[in-house]
């Protein structure tokens, strides 16, 4: 279970102070797939940057399974991001010169497992997003669409209890985007695992269990 208690992040430039996430308060159960929905601006990456320890709030709390993340050393940090937290991108962020198969091992190998258990993960996550015949591609020989369901795989590869998804369809068609979408509403459904997406779109929101709405930093469970 996911906690943010009263948490705001600020950020300075010259003279000018922007409130980017204010006093938001939320409570996410196990498994859940929840939209922060709003307007580009509005505070959506800064949020999930928080949750993903990414970045630290100025004020408030932040827990993971009552484990305050927010008030965790730097290298713990750095664990709990690594261990417990996968993210896809709107921009996909695949290496170019790797192929669909290293691109998603590639988060796995940096923690010294053994070939045949990479090989054996990678296969999995590339059927489970129905990429199998594509795993010796490179990016560049595949569609958008089949890039961000590679980054899916490649996120959930050491088996994250929690998933952020910043705008991954804002790069796709929309038929490509629906695509995504439900291959990241079953997976999150058949894994147990809990998704946050950041979206202004409604479309890739309509696939959450719960949608959350976000305006000039503050959250609200209405549109408004
Ligand atoms: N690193 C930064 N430095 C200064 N201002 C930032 C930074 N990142 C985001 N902002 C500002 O914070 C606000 C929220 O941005 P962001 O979290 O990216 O919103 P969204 O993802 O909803 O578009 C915006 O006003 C943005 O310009
Ligand atoms: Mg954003």
């Amino acid at each position: 279970m996911i906690e943010l208690d009263s948490v705001t992040k600020t950020y300075t430039l010259g003279q000018q102070r922007i409130v980017a996430v204010n006093n938001v308060s939320l409570t996410i159960q196990p498994g859940e797939f929840v939209a922060i929905r709003g307007e580009s601006g509005c505070g959506k990456t800064t949020l999930l940057g928080l949750i993903g320890g990414l970045d630290r709030p100025d004020k408030g709390t932040i827990s993971m399974n009552g484990e305050e993340i927010s008030q965790l050393a730097d290298a713990d940090l750095t664990r709990y991001r690594r261990d417990q937290v996968g993210i896809i991108f709107q921009f996909f962020n695949l290496i170019p010169i790797l192929t669909v198969a290293e691109n998603v091992a590639l988060p796995h190998s940096l923690q010294g497992k053994s070939e045949r258990e990479i090989e054996a993960r990678v296969h999995e996550l590339l059927s489970d997003v129905g990429l199998v015949e594509r795993q010796t591609h490179y990016p560049h020989e595949i569609s958008g669409g089949e890039m961000q369901r590679v980054a899916i795989a490649r996120a959930l590869i050491n088996q994250p209890q929690l998933v952020l998804a910043d705008e991954p369809t804002g790069n796709l068609d929309s038929r490509t985007g629906h695509q995504v979408m439900e291959t990241m509403a079953r997976l999150s459904d058949r894994h147990h695992i809990t998704f946050i997406l950041a979206t202004h779109s409604s479309e890739a929101a309509s696939y959450a269990t719960r949608t959350l709405y976000m305006r000039d930093g503050s959250l609200s469970s209405g549109e408004t």
